[in-house]
């Protein structure tokens, strides 16, 4: 049995809170002409992720002063040796975002002495919530939520993405890219990492896979997986390791086949 954290239904309640808020604050951006800063070739960043970091951050810093604080915009900050870390991506789908596609999140975890303990997702252009804690289960909408049932990779509808080094990687990320193709159903890349984990733990994606994300990327998704009763893991089926993940999520039911699928090398 795990041992639910200290602390984690207030923390549970403020995230709600706050990625709700923040959700309201990207809405007031979303459509309007943006000045689009990049962090890299193809990798962007606007006054929308800066002013939704900046709302969650406050609100966790007024209410937990204590807990670290580790956000995509701002870096890390509060104590090193905080049991409680909070993993903020205030903007999760920039590129959809700036596109004018309404496929972005906001994405609130926190770890737990190193560990994925409770996660937040809202997208706000959808109208949705998802909110899961260890011990707590996961819901949408209040409503609790599962994985899929589907036990064949044949069977299985897939998502991936592709990380902003991938000018560089390209081939590499084609091979299993072909392989899922080959084996699965089909293969989405919908350009949010935190609603391609929400779309395994509400059992729309049998699968899901990428490599080279952030943690803030998958703090909040990997808890609303495993509490939907999914399976989380490194590729190859090694542990997932939050702070450099390489992510292979799935229903369970075919995760053997996928990690195999995607070892095609
Ligand atoms: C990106 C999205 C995308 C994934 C990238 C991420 P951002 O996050 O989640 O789906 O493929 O690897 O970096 O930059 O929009 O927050
Ligand atoms: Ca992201
Ligand atoms: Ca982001």
């Amino acid at each position: 049995m795990t041992d639910t954290p200290w602390g984690i239904d207030e923390r549970l309640e403020l995230a709600r809170g706050l990625a709700g808020r923040a959700g309201d604050e990207l809405m007031r951006w979303f459509g309007r002409t943006l000045d689009v800063d990049r962090k890299g070739a193809v990798d962007l960043v606007t006054d929308a992720d800066r002013a939704a970091e900046a709302l969650i951050a406050r609100g966790l810093a007024d209410a937990f002063p204590d807990d670290a604080f580790l956000g995509e915009e701002t870096g890390r900050s509060g104590p090193a040796d905080a049991p409680w870390c909070w993993v903020v991506d205030p903007l999760d789908g920039t590129t959809n975002f700036v596109h004018g596609l309404p496929r972005f999140a906001v994405s609130i975890g926190a770890w737990f002495r190193g560990a994925p303990a409770l996660g937040v997702v809202v997208a706000p252009a959808e109208g949705h919530v998802y909110a899961g804690a260890t011990g707590r289960g996961a819901t949408r909408d209040g409503e609790p939520m599962r994985v899929s049932t589907t036990d064949a990779l044949g069977d299985s509808l897939l998502a991936t993405g592709f990380p902003y080094d991938r000018r560089d990687t390209v081939d590499a990320l084609l091979r299993p890219l072909r392989s899922a193709m080959l084996s699965g159903q089909g293969v989405r890349r919908m350009g949010a990492a935190a609603l391609d984990l929400v779309d395994v733990a509400r059992g729309a994606f049998d699968g899901y896979w990428e490599p080279r994300l952030s943690p803030w990327d998958v703090a909040a998704g990997v808890v609303l997986v495993r509490e939907a009763g999914g399976v989380v893991t490194g590729p190859g089926g090694r542990p997932f390791d939050p702070a450099r993940p390489d992510i292979v999520a799935s229903n369970g039911h075919i995760h053997a086949a996928l990690v195999s699928a995607l070892a095609c090398d």
